[in-house]
């Protein structure tokens, strides 16, 4: 039996199939400029090959994990687990036959990397018996295998370019077909590329591309022109599983969408300049604070399961007169369950929602049923705590100025501000990317950087390296500097230990 797969129309209108039998001996290279429609190709391939054979997809921006919601892929999150723990997921994937889509967003170059070959070495290793067909797909190869060295460490290229080279190279006889795509030919590695024997060749503007794609296909170079006048959505098709001459084709719709979609334009929404004048110059509400920005959908979710669990605030209880002694030891029992419920391991990288539901039945447990902070304001408990500042902070004058500085800021990135605000004020050494992104409640060292980046845009610090390459930061207006502090080291400020209420 084959299966043909149906990718789309020839320019002639003919439906243009791919032999999925074929492909998986033969694998396939697909390669066009930015926009050209590769992950919109490889998503058709996925979907419509998903009901015959196991898939994995290697994300490096997240794009492929709604998949799952339709095909039932298994999300991974690399994020969240360890080389090993990959390692050990790809072998199981392979067990189980379980689709899976690697998702290696938010992740540094050096870590997608390493993530990525640790997974893909884990599909690589099984057993002989598990030897079952499986389409590896890897999008934006040329991370993954690369022509040149770039920025990251020896050990990560060889380690990712070596587990793409497997893929490639000694894949097909344990059942592991590559499929890769890259925007640039002459940016990836070329004994990857030449492994494989299908193409589909996109929209391709610069030269040296196109003469690697001549090359690669066995055209002349004047015939490899053709890639420049195709459009988006359209290839040209080569191979044993596709076409024995080059073939034309417009790629189907798919069924999915990509979730980080491209923004489109559209039609400017029409209303009298005056209304708008009213609406946009209309006094500024009293309060300082900021509209909150919306959470993601399944932390919504999360956040409501939390509000069913916080325990109804009987009326009289709130009514109670207090005195301010009792007042400030309930402040310090609440501080103490916050510390408690942080000290658990991994907390800091848990949902907000589900630490907040574990605080609240903690402060059940001590009793202070009637006084637990509601969930906004243990989102700013939590935010003071992630970057490390004790309650005692909270009252000093200078404080509150940083306070009001940092309200322009989204509340999660509010902590992240006051650290460094902290360490500047105190003169402490700058933190390191991966203390900053602990604050931020992620592993994500680029998104450390990030952040950083976003609040120099936004005019409260300015950042700048001394000659060690160490990272001095200093607050706009306030004129506060840190102390140079390694970038790359992991501790936190020096800081008086009793005030450290992060886990
Ligand atoms: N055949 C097609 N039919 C309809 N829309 C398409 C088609 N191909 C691509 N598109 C749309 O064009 C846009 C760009 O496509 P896509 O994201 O697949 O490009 P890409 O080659 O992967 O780009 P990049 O290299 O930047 O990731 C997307 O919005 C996609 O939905
Ligand atoms: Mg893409």
């Amino acid at each position: 039996m084959t299966v043909a797969i149906e990718m789309g129309l020839t320019t002639a209108g003919a439906a243009a199939a791919m032999d999925l039998e074929e492909l998986l001996a033969t694998r396939l290279l697909v390669q066009g400029n930015s926009g050209s429609g590769k992950s919109h190709l490889l998503r058709r391939l996925l979907e419509q090959s998903a009901p015959w054979v196991q898939q994995a997809i290697i994300d490096p921006e997240g794009d492929f994990v709604t998949l799952a919601e339709r095909f039932g892929h298994l999300v991974i999150e690399a994020e969240d687990h360890t080389e090993r723990g990959l390692q050990v997921a790809g072998e199981r994937a392979r067990l189980h036959r379980v689709s899976t889509v690697l998702n290696l967003e938010g992740l540094d170059a050096e870590n997608q990397m390493r993530r990525a070959a640790a997974f893909l070495g884990g599909l690589f290793d099984v057993d002989r018996d598990h030897w079952y067909p499986m389409l590896v797909v890897v999008d934006e190869a040329q991370l993954f295998a690369p022509a040149v060295a770039g920025e990251v460490s020896d050990e990560a290229r060889k380690l990712s370019l070596g587990a793409m080279t497997n893929l490639m190279c000694r894949g097909r006889k344990r059942g592991l077909a590559g499929i890769i795509a890259t925007q640039r030919l002459a940016k990836l590695a070329k004994n990857v590329a030449a492994e494989a024997s299908n193409f589909l060749m996109g929209r391709t503007f610069l030269d040296i591309d196109m003469a690697r794609a001549a090359d690669l296909l066995g055209m002349e170079r004047r015939q490899a022109e053709a890639f420049r006048d195709l459009e988006r959505g359209q290839f040209m098709a080569l191979g044993p599983a596709l076409s024995r001459r080059p073939l034309r084709l417009n790629i189907g719709a798919t069924d999915t969408q990509p979730r980080n979609s491209t923004p489109r334009l559209m039609p400017m929404p029409e209303a009298a300049l005056e209304d708008m004048r009213a609406v946009i110059l209309a006094a500024p509400p009293p309060d300082a604070s900021r509209p909150q920005r919306r959470p993601a959908p399944d932390l919504l979710e999360q956040l409501r399961a939390a509000k069913a669990a916080a325990p109804e605030i009987r009326p009289e209880a709130i009514e109670l007169p207090v005195s301010a002694e009792e007042l400030a030891e309930r402040r310090e029992r609440v501080d103490r369950t916050l510390r408690a419920v942080l000290a658990e391991p991994d907390a800091g990288f848990r949902a907000i929602g589900v630490l907040y539901q574990e605080f609240v039945v903690r402060c059940r447990i001590e009793g202070l049923g009637a006084a637990v902070p509601d969930l906004n304001e243990f989102r700013r408990m939590l935010t003071h705590a992630r970057a490390g500042l004790g309650a005692d902070i909270a009252d000093d004058d200078a404080w509150q100025d940083v306070s009001l500085r940092a309200s322009i800021l989204p509340d999660d990135m509010q902590g992240v501000f006051m650290m460094i605000a902290r360490a500047a004020k105190e003169g402490w050494p700058c933190p390191g990317d991966a203390a900053i992104a602990r604050a931020y409640g992620s592993h994500s060292l680029r998104r450390a950087q990030r952040l950083l980046s976003y609040m120099e845009e936004q005019g409260l610090i300015v950042c700048q390296l001394d000659g060690g390459g160490r990272r001095i930061v200093t607050l706009v207006e306030l004129a506060w500097a840190t102390a140079p502090g390694d970038p790359n080291g992991d501790d936190l400020p020096a800081e008086p230990a009793q005030s450290a209420a992060s886990a």
